[in-house]
């Protein structure tokens, strides 16, 4: 059906097919399917249905855009502007009293609110400081790897995860706080922003004792750069940025906004990075072959005394790893928006208002973009396979606007991660049979239980020597 904004004779319009709806269970429709495994969800339904169908989800019907079309119709300006995300954070955002958080803005105060924050998300921040990087990793190793027989593995990464954020962006690590932050994201992530739960549970003690200690942590934050501003010694990290930005333009960043910016990493980083290297971890001690070229390239890597950004980039089976857990584990399996105003895609009129999902992973899992899909095969990347780079192929870092910020960052601070616990450890899964089982809420990944064998220590922990700084 045509609208006010798209004339009836558009030729873009296939005008023979209503906006077809997935075969579901009745009641509860797609939710089960979906809640078991969303990538495999979307998949089936992109092949029975196309690139444009319709689900009825958690209680609600929802337009799903997906396939590489989807991808790429993210990145063009019509799809610019006719996508939007603020509706998915409004609850998250009222919740804490705030005005706005990058990830709910759009157009001119999203792309301001970018360029404030760009800096200190991306891998500039970590220049000079990889040394750091691989030494908290070996005090994560001291304290939570060679002390235990079975490490689980996403725990592990949590907390070795918020040193690492926590020391480079706002160079202090909040260690005692990990536990609140993962809970905290766990109940808001699903009961406001992908509302897979119901609002209730937020009444839960679990939840409230855990938001209070994020909310002091967020206050001493604040206390802290105050503190520091007023000394004029505020420091050149991503805090630093946020304090300065409220400082020259207190409309745009607002006092009550800056406990849920400067806590923001941890929601952005944690999960989202632990989950991958945890995927990565299974992935190359799963795969016949593949423990033994990462070992070969993490051990050259920490022959040298100093680590640079470029040696990082330069691991083909680590980062070829990685990549493909981000391929087959995506953190991000759609992203939501709302449509801005009504837009054509795929022969379909796209009604202004509509919630959608844009399923970018779809690609992930075809065939026609990566041969022999199910398979972990760390080798697509490179030239001239470098499957990857087919338009609209792979976009675990989402697309168009809201793409990741911190891309750059999580991924020097992943591969050196990686490359350092197996230059350090002997692992092994539970048994060689070992199958990984996977959550879906609040980020998909890796189970809680997934556990590794720690068989023992390959190489001692060398300190690395502090690398120059680059002037760009
Ligand atoms: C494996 C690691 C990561 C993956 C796969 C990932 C993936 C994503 C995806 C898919 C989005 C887009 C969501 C959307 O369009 O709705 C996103 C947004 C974002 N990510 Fe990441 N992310 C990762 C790590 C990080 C880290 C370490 C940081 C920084 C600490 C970060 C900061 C952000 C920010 C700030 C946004 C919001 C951008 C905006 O709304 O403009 N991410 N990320």
């Amino acid at each position: 059906m045509a609208t006010a904004a798209i004339k009836d004779d558009d030729p873009r319009i296939d005008a023979k097919r209503d906006i077809p709806e997935v075969s579901g269970i009745p009641l509860v429709g797609n939710t089960l399917e979906m809640s078991r495994d969303p990538a495999a969800f979307f998949l089936r339904a992109y092949r029975e249905y196309g690139p444009v169908y319709r689900v009825n989800v958690f209680g609600r019907r929802t337009i799903v855009i997906a396939g590489p079309e989807a991808g790429m119709f993210m990145t063009t300006r019509e799809g610019r502007d006719s996508l939007r995300s603020k509706e998915f954070w409004g609850d998250f955002v009222n919740f804490h009293g705030a005005s706005k958080t990058l990830t709910g803005e759009d157009g001119e105060n999203h792309e301001k609110m970018r360029r404030i924050m760009r800096h200190g998300f991306s891998k500039a921040a970590v220049a000079g400081q990889y040394h750091r990087l691989v030494e908290i990793t070996d005090e994560a190793i001291a304290r939570d790897w060679l002390s235990r027989a079975q490490v689980p593995v996403v725990e592990a990464y949590q907390y070795l995860i918020v040193q690492q954020l926590g020391e480079i962006m706002t160079g202090s690590a909040p260690l005692e706080y990990v536990r609140d932050i993962r809970i905290n994201i766990l109940y808001l992530l699903n009961t406001l922003v992908t509302k897979t739960r119901p609002k209730f549970m937020l009444h839960r003690s679990e939840f409230r004792k855990a938001n209070a200690r994020v909310n002091e942590l967020g206050r001493e934050m604040i206390k802290d750069f105050r503190s520091r501003a007023a000394a004029g010694a505020l420091p050149n990290n991503l805090l630093g940025d946020v304090m300065r930005a409220h400082e020259s333009d207190p409309e745009l960043i607002q006092a009550r906004d800056l406990a849920l910016l400067l806590t923001g990493p941890y929601v952005a980083g944690l999960d989202t990075v632990a989950n991958t290297i945890a995927a990565a971890t299974y992935g190359i001690l799963k795969t016949p072959g593949v423990l033994e070229r990462v070992q070969q390239e993490a051990d050259t890597l920490y022959g040298r005394d100093v680590v640079t950004e470029h040696d990082v980039h330069n691991l083909p089976a680590i980062n070829g790893a990685i990549m493909e857990a981000m391929r087959l584990w995506p953190i991000a399996v759609a992203q939501m928006r709302t449509a801005t105003r009504d837009f054509i895609f795929a022969g379909h009129v796209i009604p202004e208002g509509e919630t959608i999902y844009i399923g970018t992973s779809v690609p992930h899992f075809m065939h026609e973009f990566f041969p022999d899909p199910e398979q972990f095969n760390i080798d697509r990347y490179q030239r001239p396979r470098a499957e990857h780079l087919q338009k609209g192929a792979y976009s675990p870092f989402g697309r168009g606007p809201h793409s990741c910020l911190g891309q750059s960052l999580a991924e020097v601070q992943m591969a050196t991660t990686i490359s350092r616990i197996f230059h350090r450890l002997e692992l092994a899964l539970p048994s060689p049979d070992y199958v990984l089982k996977t959550k879906s809420a609040p980020t998909p990944g890796p189970s809680m239980d997934f556990k590794v064998k720690v068989l023992g220590e390959r190489r001692p922990a060398r300190k690395l020597t502090p690398e120059p700084r680059e002037e760009k």
